[in-house]
């Protein structure tokens, strides 16, 4: 559902300050520091709860001010919904979706789901198998409420059966067995899921990202997500087995570590062009283009799993992107999707394949928006 407008009070630079967007192509472009990345973080927190930026709110709240409340309208056809994100410092964040309350902030998730390109995701193809598990976690949980749920709950859990370790590994003590098959049982229930559910997001998703990776560069060069679960097993009717197994065994490990080593949260992801991984490998531009591949997959898993297109908040899409590529990237997004983009020179949209005069784009000029008080 696209969003068609935003107020923000007293979120980063912006004072008060509304901007409308058209369901297509909205263009934001400017120098730096005008507030182009802080209009798409808006529309993150309006449709994630959170920010891609910071983990901590009071960073969002302007300087000398003491709370930030955000507005979004999101329609489409005859269906209007506001969401309200109000935030005061160590009281925390509150969310209404028109006007009512919400009991959790994760309600929204996945209501108007959102794909993101932003700097910070560079460390999806450059950082550690923890960045690449949180990413997937994040589309499947815009995906399906159920599986989030199913993650708090694995945290929970992870949380619970941490603490038995940590006051084992203290007191220099083995486990208390009976107190530790509790959570054992608990882990491996909400495992069992997980990985069902990330076998079956790999199988879908894999094909998605090599399709939109041969659109990008050509077929001659192969792509390929590997999915490697920390338990080995045949079928899922041999996981609990195999899970029981792998948690023995591991134990004077996880005391020594003093956590969990096995669990959908120690799987790893890895990202391999031509055979060869990724981090170890790939050039800096190889790296952004299996990035937006990412993306875009995402978005399309995103149709097929909710049946609407996405809202594509893409920030500097064009740094670093050769005109060539951009051409092939901005056809290769789904038309349906409407896309935030900015950049901070609007000759640079054009030259990479945007027609800027055209009907269905609207271009918002952020230094002239500051100059008239519009923004900021
Ligand atoms: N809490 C805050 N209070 C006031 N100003 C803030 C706050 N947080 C950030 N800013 C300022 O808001 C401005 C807008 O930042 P933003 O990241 O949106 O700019 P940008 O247009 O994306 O710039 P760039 O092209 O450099 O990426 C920056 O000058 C930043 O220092
Ligand atoms: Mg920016």
């Amino acid at each position: 559902m696209p969003v068609r407008r935003i107020t923000m009070i007293q979120f980063r630079n912006y004072q008060q300050n509304t901007f409308e967007f058209i369901p297509g192509m909205n263009i934001l472009y400017g120098p730096n520091g005008s507030g182009k990345t802080t209009v798409l973080e808006a529309v993150h927190c309006l449709t994630v709860a959170k920010s891609f930026k910071t983990h901590s709110d009071k960073h969002l709240v302007q300087h000398e001010t003491d709370f930030y409340q955000l507005e979004g309208e999101f329609s489409r056809d005859d269906t209007t919904d506001t969401v309200q994100l109000n935030y005061v410092p160590r009281q925390g964040k509150k969310l209404f979706i028109n006007d009512a309350e919400q009991d959790k902030l994760s309600r929204v998730v996945g209501r108007y789901p959102v794909v993101t390109l932003t700097p910070e995701d560079s460390d999806i193809t450059f950082g550690p198998p923890a960045v690449r598990r949180k990413y997937v976690n994040k589309i499947m949980s815009q995906a399906s409420v159920e599986h989030m749920e199913r993650l708090i709950q694995l945290q929970n859990v992870l949380k619970q059966r941490n603490a038995i370790l940590q006051d084992a590994a203290d007191a220099n003590q083995q486990v208390d067995e009976t107190l530790i098959s509790v959570y054992d049982d608990q882990l491996i229930e909400a495992a069992a899921k997980i990985e069902q559910e990330r076998q079956q997001f790999f199988g879908d998703f894999r094909q998605l990202f090599q399709e939109v990776y041969g659109k990008l560069n050509g077929l001659n060069r192969q792509v390929l997500i590997r999915f490697s679960p920390s338990v080995n097993y045949e079928d899922d009717t041999q996981f609990e087995a195999e899970f029981r197994e792998a948690l023995d065994r591991r134990r004077n490990q996880e005391l020594a570590f003093r956590r969990t080593m096995v669990g959908p949260q120690s799987d790893t992801i890895d990202l391999y062009l031509d055979g060869n991984n990724l981090r170890d490998y790939g050039s800096q531009g190889e790296h952004k283009l299996v990035l937006i591949a990412l993306k875009l997959a995402e978005g399309r898993y995103i149709v097929d799993a909710k049946g609407a297109a996405p809202i594509y908040l893409f920030d500097d899409l064009f740094a670093e992107l050769d005109v060539e590529r951009s051409q092939k990237i901005l056809n290769a997004f789904d038309d349906r999707g409407q896309r935030l983009i900015t950049s901070t020179d609007l000759s640079d949209v054009r030259q990479h394949g945007i027609d800027v005069s055209g009907q269905d784009i609207k271009i918002f000029d952020m230094a002239e928006l500051r100059e008239n008080g519009a923004a900021a």
